[in-house]
């Protein structure tokens, strides 16, 4: 099944040794802890409880024994009738973060196959969150983007599909910020990258995370019928853009002199997309003039790069946008005359994920002023508004295109209080309005600004005053 390709295996739970920056450049939560659970402090890496990042869903503690103290809890959405269930977490605007959703089912909800659902990040659909494999082997699974912050939160949501069985869940999700040179050559204002494998060569040990990546990702161990060799020298993290740990370099796949090197990797056959490709490489041998070895490198028949000059210090090369589809062989061929063979270190592959549009930032400001000044608003009245198309917020339709803006708001009969913020005439595109038969409050406030308003319904609310003038000159008013 094409849609378990993403799914990366957690055989060894790097989830113990992960840790917190000072906010907001980092947050790990551990969904479900409840409110009074205070920090779950590992190896002195802190995780914190999911309240107050999310108003929607309920909380279970798992009864298996020995579970990892992340995924013994878990928060679960049983409304069915949210178009989204959103995370909404403070960052840096315009800053890159890797996300990291992590599913462990467990039967909570007294079933035995986990429900099937979608993921979205920014109001991208990120995609299908798919688990019942790794569940039937006793596994969690994770699932990994590195996305630009669009506001100053970042949304991460859950939604249900048309295979959705039973209640989504989430056990944990991460938010890791990335300094500005990893994977810079890609331009985040239009992608996200999706974690297709981060691997390192030649390893027997358990996988590499905090505190030897900087930046807490995952590289799991990748062996094949070659040979292996380990280094005889460290690099040096920060003189690659992509920081790659020092421990990556500690071993790599390697072949006889003058033999070209073939590796199946990654190991699952890809759907047909452009990825973000890099390769890390380091001559093993002790650091002397000659230390160095020359070979081409090709994917699939064709150049990645050629002459690649590897020496002690190591190189990565890395290709922005490569298109691939099926199965992937990485091909190294030496030079002639080279006295060793080619070798890889380590690799990393992203699927490059478009983005959908771009709700007007104003339009979203104004949402969500209306949502805070009403006292319950419809469940899924967070995160963005529009996107994704199908999971806009109840009662919200919105233009389509490049430049997405809130046309419809109709919350009729939904029983609504509080008031209507004076910002809602900001709401420019606005060409249908209808809030009757709510319990809102208040002044009805100036809307001359809606100057395609079409429809507008306020009636059987509890709204106080008069009714503005400039609403009478409207010019494309029809229904009032
Ligand atoms: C990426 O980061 C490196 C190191 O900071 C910098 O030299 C380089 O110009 C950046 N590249 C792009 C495309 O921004
Ligand atoms: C490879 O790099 C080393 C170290 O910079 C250099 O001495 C050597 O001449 C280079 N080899 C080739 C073929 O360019
Ligand atoms: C490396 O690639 C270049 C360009 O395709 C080619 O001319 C050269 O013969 C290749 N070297 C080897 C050893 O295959
Ligand atoms: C609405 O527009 C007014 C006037 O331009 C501005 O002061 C206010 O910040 C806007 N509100 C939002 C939420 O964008
Ligand atoms: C608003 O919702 C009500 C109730 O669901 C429906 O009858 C009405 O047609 C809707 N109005 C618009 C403009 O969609």
């Amino acid at each position: 099944m094409s849609r378990s390709i993403f799914l990366l295996f957690v055989v060894n739970i790097p989830l113990l040794i992960a840790y917190s920056q000072p906010d907001p450049r980092g947050y790990l939560l551990n969904c479900g802890a409840g409110k009074q659970s205070g920090e779950t402090t590992v190896g002195g890496l802190k995780y914190i409880t999911d309240e107050g990042f999310i108003s929607v869903g309920n909380i279970a503690t798992l009864k298996t024994p020995d579970l990892v103290p992340i995924l013994s809890t878990l928060r679960y959405f049983p409304d069915t009738s949210a178009r989204k269930y959103c995370y909404v977490i403070p960052v840096i605007k315009g800053g890159k973060y890797l996300v990291r959703t992590t599913y462990y089912y467990g039967g909570f909800d007294g079933g035995n196959e986990p429900p099937v659902f979608d993921q979205i990040v920014e109001g991208t659909k990120w995609g299908v969150v798919y688990t019942t494999d790794d569940y039937v082997d006793g596994l969690s699974s994770y699932y990994e983007i590195v996305v630009m912050a669009k506001g100053k939160t970042l949304s991460v949501c859950l939604a249900r599909n048309e295979d959705t069985k039973s209640d989504p869940f989430i056990s944990a999700l991460e938010l890791e910020y990335m300094d500005d040179s990893l994977y810079n050559t890609t331009d985040f204002t239009k992608h996200s990258l999706i974690t297709v494998a981060r691997s390192n060569f030649g390893s027997d040990d358990d996988t590499i995370s905090f505190p030897d990546d900087k930046f807490n990702r995952v590289w799991h161990p990748f062996k094949d019928i070659n040979p292996i060799v380990e280094s005889h020298s460290n690099i040096t993290p920060w003189d690659f853009w992509n920081v790659p740990p020092a421990k990556a370099f500690n071993t790599a796949i390697t072949t006889s002199r003058g033999k070209t090197l073939q590796i199946q990797w990654p190991p699952e056959s890809l759907p047909s997309a452009k990825y973000y490709i890099s390769m890390y490489f380091q001559d093993s041998r002790t650091p002397s003039p000659y230390s160095w070895r020359v070979f081409n490198v090709s994917l699939n028949d064709k150049n990645f790069y050629i002459r690649l000059n590897v020496t002690t210090s190591g190189v990565t090369v890395y290709s922005t946008q490569w298109p691939l589809s099926g199965q992937t062989q990485i091909v190294l061929t030496p030079e002639t005359g080279i006295p060793v063979g080619p070798l890889i270190n380590a690799a990393e592959i992203f699927l490059i994920l478009p983005l959908s549009g771009k709700t007007l930032t104003r339009d979203v400001e104004v949402m969500e002023v209306l949502a805070r000044m009403f006292n319950n608003p419809p469940p899924d009245w967070s995160g963005d508004p529009c996107l994704p198309e199908d999971n806009s917020w109840t009662g919200v339709t919105c233009s389509q295109g490049e430049h997405i803006r809130v046309v419809t708001l109709n919350l009729t009969g939904k029983g609504v209080s509080g008031s209507l913020h004076a910002d809602i005439a900001n709401l420019t595109a606005l060409n249908h309005l209808w809030l009757g038969g709510n319990k809102l409050s208040g002044n009805i406030p100036e809307m001359g600004s809606l100057k395609e308003l079409k429809t507008l319904h306020l009636e059987n609310n509890q709204l106080e005053g008069q009714v503005p003038q400039s609403l009478g000159q409207l010019p494309e008013l029809k229904e009032m």
